[in-house]
């Protein structure tokens, strides 16, 4: 299997660039379903989660090239064929989901295995299928399957019980060819949603109001391709800036959009630490000294990320004092406290609360990940630690961010990827 080995202890220092945010692409790939013409995407990064959304859509008839170097996209959709998905693929991530809105709109049937993913919790589509419903579509579920039909989508005015992201999408989306106007309120109000309008709105779409909870979405008659350059990743520059933050290190980086970093700025300063703006698209942050305990809830944006809880969580297992985490998004997203205890963190469970008593340093150990940000909580735990680590489940990892050791390694990290074709020659000695 492979895994990566951490020799911790070292205090990552200098610049570092952010990809293009995973959360955005993922829909604008699905909402790429929504015209025959080409939509080409410029700044995708090279991730697990992106590969399987590409092969959802090329299950679907979409032609699609993707230049991983470049991190260039072109998808061409033309006639689409099955308005099924391959099963296996959306088993394997819960944002093909998002190909639900689009196949609605454009095929008014669809059949959707019920979505995998991070094991942070159950993870319901309710939302999405009460949204669509309002709008003309019926569901029935057969076999593990949605089943979705309708005679054609109306606007409609639909109130989110919780500011989904998905249900916001995924409704955007289909609203974007529906009959009349549709209103969307207590929607999510994440900058990928915003993203996701712009695009649309770049492929004809009429939607006003993204980035705000109440979204209006004109119907249009159709859509055209278009160019669309994603916006940075907010959870992998905030993972980078913790990197540096937890070693006591002093990291830039590059590629980063200050306005959607405002929660952790927030925090990490109430911590004691050192953040500024350099220019209007880089971030510093810098540890002079050990952090202070600090209190922590993660909310629907802008309050702080439920993305980004597993590694704050890694900086308060190391800070002075205790503090408490607590997880108002998903039921249960406590899994790198497993790992973290291992490593001598001192964090005690109850319910959606977290209470962390803040040690002067940990100990490396083996870990396994068990989901994509908890991976990234343990990796920076390894980094961070005295001793060598060993990180095992690092698919997770490589389902959000891409080559995060290597550029962890050019701020002074000392990370090994051992693979298992080398693990395999260093058992037979090859
Ligand atoms: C998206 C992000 C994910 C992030 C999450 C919250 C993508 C691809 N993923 O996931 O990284 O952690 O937003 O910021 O963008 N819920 C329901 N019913 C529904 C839908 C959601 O009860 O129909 C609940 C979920 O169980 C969860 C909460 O709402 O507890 C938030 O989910 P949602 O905002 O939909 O997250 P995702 O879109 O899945």
């Amino acid at each position: 299997m492979d895994h990566l080995l951490i020799q911790g202890g070292v205090p990552l220092r200098g610049r570092v660039r952010v990809n293009g945010a995973k959360n955005a692409c993922l829909p604008i790939i699905a909402a790429a379903l929504l015209t025959g013409e080409p939509v080409i995407i410029e700044g995708v990064p090279d991730l697990l989660d992106v590969r399987t959304m590409i092969e959802v859509l090329e299950s679907l008839g979409s032609a699609v090239d993707y230049e991983p170097d470049s991190g260039l996209l072109r998808v061409v959709s033309g006639d689409l064929l099955p308005a099924a998905p391959r099963a296996d693929l959306v088993g394997r991530m819960r944002a093909s989901f998002l190909v639900l809105g689009p196949l609605l709109a454009l095929k008014k049937r669809v059949s959707l295995p019920l979505p995998g993913g991070c094991a942070i919790g159950t993870r319901p589509i309710d939302l999405h299928l009460k949204g669509l419903a309002a709008m003309g579509a019926e569901f029935s579920t057969v076999n593990g399957c949605v089943e979705g039909e309708t005679a054609g989508l109306q606007g409609a005015r639909i109130y989110l019980d919780f500011p989904s992201v998905g249900a916001t999408e995924n409704i955007m989306m289909a609203a974007t060819l529906a009959r009349g106007t549709t209103f969307l309120e207590n929607a999510a109000t994440e900058p990928e949603i915003v993203d996701l309008a712009n695009c649309l709105n770049s492929m004809g779409a009429a939607v006003v109001g993204a980035g705000t909870t109440c979204i209006r979405i004109e119907g249009v008659a159709g859509l055209c391709g278009t160019r669309h350059q994603i916006i940075p990743d907010r959870i992998e520059a905030g993972t980078l800036l913790l990197a540096g933050v937890v070693t006591g290190g002093d990291v830039i980086v590059e590629n980063a959009l200050p306005d959607h970093l405002k929660p952790l700025r927030a925090k990490l300063a109430e911590a004691g630490v050192v953040v500024e703006e350099v220019g209007s698209t880089a971030m510093r942050a810098a540890a002079n000294s050990r952090t202070a305990a600090v209190d922590l809830k993660t909310m629907p944006h802008p309050g702080f990320s439920t993305d980004l809880q597993p590694q704050f969580m890694t900086l308060m297992a190391l800070s002075k004092g205790t503090g408490t985490v607590t997880e108002t998004v998903f039921e249960n997203r406590f899994h790198h406290v497993e790992g973290l205890t291992r490593m001598g963190a001192q964090i005690r469970v109850e319910g959606r609360q977290a209470i962390v008593r803040g040690q002067p340093f940990l100990t490396g150990a083996p870990l396994t990940a068990s989901d994509l940000r908890g991976a990234a909580a343990l990796l920076l735990a390894g980094l961070a630690a005295q001793g060598k680590t060993e990180l095992n489940g690092m698919g997770h990892l490589w389902r959000g961010y891409s080559r995060l050791e290597e550029r962890l390694v050019s701020l002074g990290a000392r990370i090994e990827h051992i693979s298992s074709e080398t693990e395999r020659a260093m058992q037979t000695g090859v």
